[in-house]
């Protein structure tokens, strides 16, 4: 589904240079959720960026769905760390602003918010104003608005990192639940180890800056997760041990 070819990354201000992504190789099967974990900066957002046809990379390709990505890749749903709901917007105009875009109807763009709305339990929030959301609710919002292209590929960027523990164990149940129905490809970035354990079929490390993959493990805890009850389990416990050993030495090496 998403397919990273020998790609690196590197920004150019002026006469600095900073490599961001240093020759990456990464395939992602459809209908699978893979988690990309790194310490800070080492150019994971960069690579989603890439993904989304932001930017092109300075040297590789990337594939989604088969067709090499040139310019804005429309198709993948994003997430980007910070979550841009307009404060002066309804809550159902925000997540609606794409169909509005789009040149969609107001009673179609309304009818499919509405429902897109009750999916992620923010039904009766319609007409609050997005600064009057709890961040739950804004990550909530944020999903929604993204779900409503019917996306089948999701990148997330660290979607659940400022919410609270039990927020975010509420967020990861909706977000399996989301998948059971729909199957989407996920890429999500995280620093959260539990997280990933938790959500993902996959877990790929990457290294410090410049980011390029140090280990890669696969998830066989059986679906569907309890979220609450999955990190107490055997499995669990090893992969999580055995994902630590690779990404603690970028930790490790980050302090020297
Ligand atoms: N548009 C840009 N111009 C220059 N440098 C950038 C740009 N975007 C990211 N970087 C640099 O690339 C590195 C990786 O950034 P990023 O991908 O955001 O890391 P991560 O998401 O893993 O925390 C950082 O050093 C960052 O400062
Ligand atoms: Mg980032």
């Amino acid at each position: 589904m998403i397919e990273l070819q020998n790609i690196s990354k590197t920004f150019r201000k002026g006469s600095e240079e900073v490599h961001a992504v240093e020759r990456v190789n990464l395939s992602v099967d459809p209908h699978s959720i893979v988690a990309l974990i790194g310490p800070s900066g080492c150019g994971k957002s960069t690579l989603l960026n890439m993904i989304a046809g932001l930017y092109p990379p300075t040297k590789g390709k990337v594939f989604y769905d088969g067709q090499h990505v040139t310019g804005v890749n429309t198709h993948a749903g994003y997430m980007t760390q910070k979550d841009n709901l307009l404060p002066w917007r309804t809550v159902i105009d925000n997540v609606a602003l794409p169909l509005e875009i789009a040149g969609v109807s107001e009673e179609e763009r309304y009818e499919k918010t509405r429902k897109m709305l009750a999916e992620v339990s923010l039904d009766g929030f319609e007409d609050k104003f997005s600064s009057e959301l709890s961040g739950g609710m804004r990550k909530r919002a944020c999903l929604a608005r993204m779900l409503l292209y019917e996306p089948q590929a999701l990148l997330l960027d660290e979607p659940f990192a400022a919410l609270d523990a039990q927020l975010r164990l509420a967020m990861h149940d909706l977000l399996l639940q989301l998948w059971t129905q729909n199957r989407q490809t996920i890429l999500l970035v995280t620093h959260d180890l539990v997280e990933a354990v938790t959500l993902a079929d996959r877990i790929v490390v990457f290294s410090k800056r410049p980011a390029s993959i140090t280990y890669d493990e696969t998830v066989d805890i059986p679906r569907p997760r309890d979220v609450r009850e999955v990190r107490f389990t055997e499995r669990f416990r090893e992969i999580y041990n055995s994902v630590w050993e690779h990404l603690k030495d970028q930790y490790d090496e980050e302090r020297i």
